[in-house]
């Protein structure tokens, strides 16, 4: 079999460790020719590949970011896309296409399967963790082990100086990595996009537990929390050129108003690209590697418009739709424990 595999979106750690493992077993186990496209979906617009080999793809798996290079291109709002990418697939006589992409990648996928019929299998892949059907997508737990590093050291500087630290995380629609950084770094308060936040009930928290004694504070916001209506105004963000908000800033927008209204010392600390930069954490290769062989099973077996999902421990491939039927989202009960600790 020839198969294509390509990265999209925005990167994260272990995506490396996918490519190598498909191509480890693609080519030693099946004896399959795999060929990587570079810079996501633009790749297979451009008909572009080159042959992934092992040789090719050694010393990758604690390496960040994706050899294949990435793309935020979507083939869909193309007017000659499918086309395009049909032809790419005739012209380099291609099985099918592993996708390793998160939310918009895999939506395109997904179009793209079920209703042009392109050959397909799914990796999910963020550090936002927010593609349902899986419990976890790979450099996820990265971006956690560094933003909790951050809160850590925060705490000391936060004592030293009886000031509120206010630390900005990403996680555009899903607050996943504001809440486990902040549960694991003791956060005493923690705003995510899922629960609109009304910056009086954030200084009454704060008020409080000055109250108790306390001297320091550390606020952990997402980069997608948003403020109740009406309750604070947020000035709207730049688009980027895929017409998406480009996010960052709300953490000063929040540090401002504690600081007017409270009267406190705030600084702030947007960690921004620096969580999706770098080496994986081993739980990242390890759930990579895992994606990466059943991904190149899948393709070997022909299931098609299937993704990779990790499902209590197990590694299972799931129908490609029930995966971008809609986000994952921050369950109650996780923002219920985190919030024991608010205040
Ligand atoms: O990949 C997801 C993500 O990290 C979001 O959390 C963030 O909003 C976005 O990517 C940033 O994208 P870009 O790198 O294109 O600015």
């Amino acid at each position: 079999m020839r198969i294509g595999i390509l990265t999209g979106g925005g990167d994260c750690p272990g995506l490396n460790a996918v490519i190598r493992a498909v191509v480890r077993k693609g080519v030693d186990t099946y004896t399959h020719q795999v060929f990587g496209f570079r810079g996501g979906w633009l790749g297979v617009l451009n008909a572009e590949t080159e042959q992934l080999t092992t040789e090719k793809t050694r010393g990758i798996l604690h390496r960040g970011g994706t050899i294949l290079g990435t793309s935020r291109t979507d083939p869909m709002s193309e007017p000659d896309g499918v086309e395009r990418i049909k032809e790419c697939l005739d012209i380099h006589r291609l099985d099918g296409i592993i996708v390793c992409g998160g939310n918009g990648t895999l939506s395109a996928a997904s179009d793209l399967h079920y209703k042009h019929g392109v050959p397909i299998i799914g990796v999910p892949k963020t550090i936002d963790n927010d593609i349902a059907a899986t419990d976890y997508t790979f450099g996820f737990l990265t971006a956690v082990q560094v933003a909790t590093e951050a809160i850590d050291r925060l705490h000391s500087t936060a004592e030293s100086h009886s000031r509120v630290m206010v630390v900005e995380v990403m996680g555009r629609n899903a607050g996943w990595i504001a809440v486990y950084a902040g549960l694991a770094g003791g956060a005493d308060e923690i705003l995510i996009p899922e629960k609109p936040f009304d910056i009086e009930e954030v200084c009454k928290h704060l008020r409080h537990r000055y109250g108790t004694g306390k001297t320091f504070s550390i606020v952990v916001v997402a980069e997608g929390a948003v403020p109740v209506e009406g309750t604070l105004d947020v000035p709207s963000y730049p688009k980027d050129p895929f017409g998406r908000d480009r996010l960052g800033g709300i953490g000063n927008i929040v540090a401002m108003e504690i600081e007017k209204r409270i009267g406190l010392e705030v600084r702030v600390t947007i960690l921004g690209h620096v969580q999706r930069g770098g080496t994986p954490i081993p739980a990242d290769r390890v759930l990579a590697s895992r994606f990466g062989t059943m991904a190149i099973d899948l393709a070997h077996r022909g299931e098609w418009g299937t993704m990779t999902a990790l499902r209590s421990s197990r590694i299972e491939a799931v129908p490609l739709r029930e995966a971008v039927a809609e986000p994952k989202l921050v369950d109650d009960e996780l923002y219920e424990v985190a919030s024991v600790f608010f205040g």
